[in-house]
């Protein structure tokens, strides 16, 4: 038996028992004519003391000997006897004891690691990615994975307990229509031909709901080659369900059900009642967003006609959108700072070409950067519009293009929200968004675009829309939002076949293209195809809002970088030539070039 207790686990109740841990060594240090080691195991820290030789004996030599040649993260065993401890350690919870070595055996040795494996670490992300398995030994990162498991052993209780059942659906498959590029997997048995790895288990799950399975799930991997960022990995783990028989409202209940289940269990918090539900049209009007961040208020407000009543002021005149948002309190706000946001909207990720400002005083009145075109009656009505008082700033932004400069100041929001402290990681605010257009106009393809995907179900009123005004179409999809952030979404589901047709020929489809793409979906549903919807959930993102991390990265075993490397396996990279005459394959580039390109 390598081990009777972990090092986490020991207390003043085990006083006097002999023991015997296995674990990492952490520290060692002497201290007194004694060596201290700290001995940790995925469980904890326990502190291990090796007593200098009896009288007579040379301190140092014998097992405290041994203690003292230990190196950090050797890989040890060792036998004792519980000890209350002199000094306790209140940090920890084994702080309270501690183990006089009797026996110490090195299981294994170790080379000194690149970076500390502590709490805080002094490695680098870089160098923390390429030595992962070392990175998994630190607390915080292990925490996130224990985590990660908590949640997702309580879907399943959940889900289970609703009497869904969990069906695996096959990782090589053919294309899958998300919209984002597919990551392919030449095949050798059919050469010239690829699998697509799935960017999710769409159209499966619905052919599940076909074979009467009802109620399905599945917590699985999905691939997507998309460009990254902090919520975004290309290959990511969904709970992914579909329920048959259903309407939106069952899917909504279901799946509201087990964001409250996940609260309770995972953070002790009751939310009550029923989440909010925003149509898409007002997410966008009032936040800019179809993922709004609505721990905090400062909703935008349409400005246009405000001014519009004094021309003179060409950027307003011209402007097609002129929106607001006023920050609470924030007048106090110098010229550097000011400055500062608006270096900050014209980033070239954001865009904008400039900023707008107006400070509404202790009297009242109002200060603003456009003083010179406008009257103190219009900025007053500009105060008015906004709602705003004395100490308020208001941050106007305008552009010719409606919906990229709501884009543009939903980011100067975010950012104001974060200057001011209302984004708190511990504050939760969940929303439904629903009613999304069913079409999204696609100018690099120069056709509509499924805003979710082909087989979304449009409202029943709005289907007549179909023939007359695709683009006025609302479909009966929904997303849920936490913090900002798209923790799920689903749809649901066309199950007719004729307005399946008539969805593809919308959407530009010819109907060999349909039938080759989707032709396995359009015979499956020929043979009774029940009323279908569902969702999937985000499961990174989930462990990530919970844990209040900033990147998914941090609660993902062995993640990605933003250039789609796994620095630590060194992925991707070039086939040897005999693989790719094996997959009758030629790439652009010489076999024989490094892995990296500089
Ligand atoms: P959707 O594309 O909205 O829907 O994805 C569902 C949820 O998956 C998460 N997600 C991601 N997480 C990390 N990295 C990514 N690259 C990534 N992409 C998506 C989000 C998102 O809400 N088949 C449909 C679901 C359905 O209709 O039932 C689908 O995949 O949290």
């Amino acid at each position: 038996m390598y081990r009777t207790h972990t090092c986490g686990e020991l207390r003043l109740a085990n006083v006097g028992q002999t023991v015997t841990l296995a674990g990492w060594v952490q520290r060692t240090r002497k201290m007194g004519g004694m060596t201290f080691v700290d001995m940790r195991d995925r469980y904890g820290i326990t502190q291990i003391v090796f007593e200098a030789p009896p009288a007579g004996g040379l301190q140092g030599t014998g097992l405290q000997g041994a203690a003292n040649a230990l190196g950090r993260e050797y890989v040890i065993q060792v036998t004792g006897t519980v000890n209350e401890r002199s000094n306790k350690n209140a940090n920890l919870p084994t702080g309270d004891i501690e183990i006089i070595a009797s026996e110490l055996r090195v299981l294994n040795a170790s080379v000194t690691p690149p970076f500390t494996i502590e709490d805080q670490s002094d490695g680098g992300d870089d160098l923390r990615m390429k030595y992962r398995y070392l990175d998994l030994r630190r607390t915080p990162v292990r925490r996130n994975l224990e985590l990660r498991h908590k949640m997702t052993m309580e879907v399943r209780r959940y889900l289970d307990s609703l009497g869904f059942l969990e069906i695996e659906t096959p990782m090589l498959i053919g294309s899958t229509p998300e919209g984002a590029r597919d990551f392919v997997v030449p095949s050798r048995m059919n050469p010239g031909q690829f699998y697509a790895l799935p960017q999710s288990p769409q159209t499966l799950k619905q052919l599940l709901m076909v074979s009467g399975m009802d109620r399905y799930f599945q917590i699985v991997k999905c691939f997507r080659d998309e460009d990254l960022r902090a919520d975004r990995q290309p290959e990511f783990t969904q709970i992914d369900c579909e329920m048959s028989f259903v309407q939106q409202e069952d899917i909504i209940q279901t799946f509201e059900g087990m964001a409250k289940h996940l609260f309770r269990e995972l953070r002790g918090v009751e939310l009550e009642g029923a989440f909010p539900r925003m149509t898409w049209d007002d997410a966008m009007k009032y936040y800019g967003s179809d993922k709004p961040d609505t721990r905090f208020e400062m909703k935008f407000v349409e400005l246009k006609d405000v001014f519009a009543k004094a021309p003179g002021f060409s950027v307003f005149d011209e402007a097609k959108y002129i929106g607001g948002i006023c920050a609470k309190g924030q007048a106090v706000y110098t010229r550097k700072q000011i400055d500062q946001l608006t270096d900050f909207v014209k980033r070239p990720q954001i865009g904008a070409k400039g900023m707008v400002y107006a400070r509404v005083l202790d009297d009242g009145t109002v200060k603003s950067s456009v003083d010179k075109f406008y009257s103190q009656e219009v900025l007053q009505e500009l105060k008015d519009a906004m709602g705003a008082e004395a100490g308020d700033l208001i941050l106007i932004l305008s552009g010719d293009d409606d919906m990229k400069t709501r884009k543009q100041l939903c980011e100067l929001r975010l950012e104001m929200g974060q200057r001011m402290g209302l984004r708190d990681k511990n504050k939760f605010s969940l929303l439904w968004v629903i009613d999304f257009p069913m079409f999204e106009w696609s100018e690099e393809e120069g056709r509509l675009m499924a805003t979710h995907h082909p087989f979304t179900h449009p409202k029943d009123e709005d289907i007549p829309l179909l023939d007359t005004n695709p683009a006025a179409v609302r479909a009966d999809a929904y997303d849920m939002v936490c913090n900002g952030v798209e923790v799920g979404g689903g749809s649901i589901r066309i199950h007719d076949p004729e307005l399946q047709d008539k969805m593809f020929r919308i959407l530009g489809f010819t109907e060999e293209r349909a039938q080759e793409q989707f032709g396995f979906l359009m015979n499956a549903f020929k043979y009774g195809a029940p009323p279908h919807g569902g969702l999937a959930y985000g499961l990174d993102r989930w462990v990530s809002l919970f844990a209040g991390l900033d990147s998914i990265r941090d609660c993902i075993a062995f993640p990605k970088n933003n250039s789609g490397r796994d620095v630590m396996l060194d992925a991707p990279a070039r086939l040897e030539q005999k693989q790719l005459d094996e997959l009758c394959l030629e790439t652009k580039t010489p076999p024989n070039m490094p892995n990296k390109l500089h």
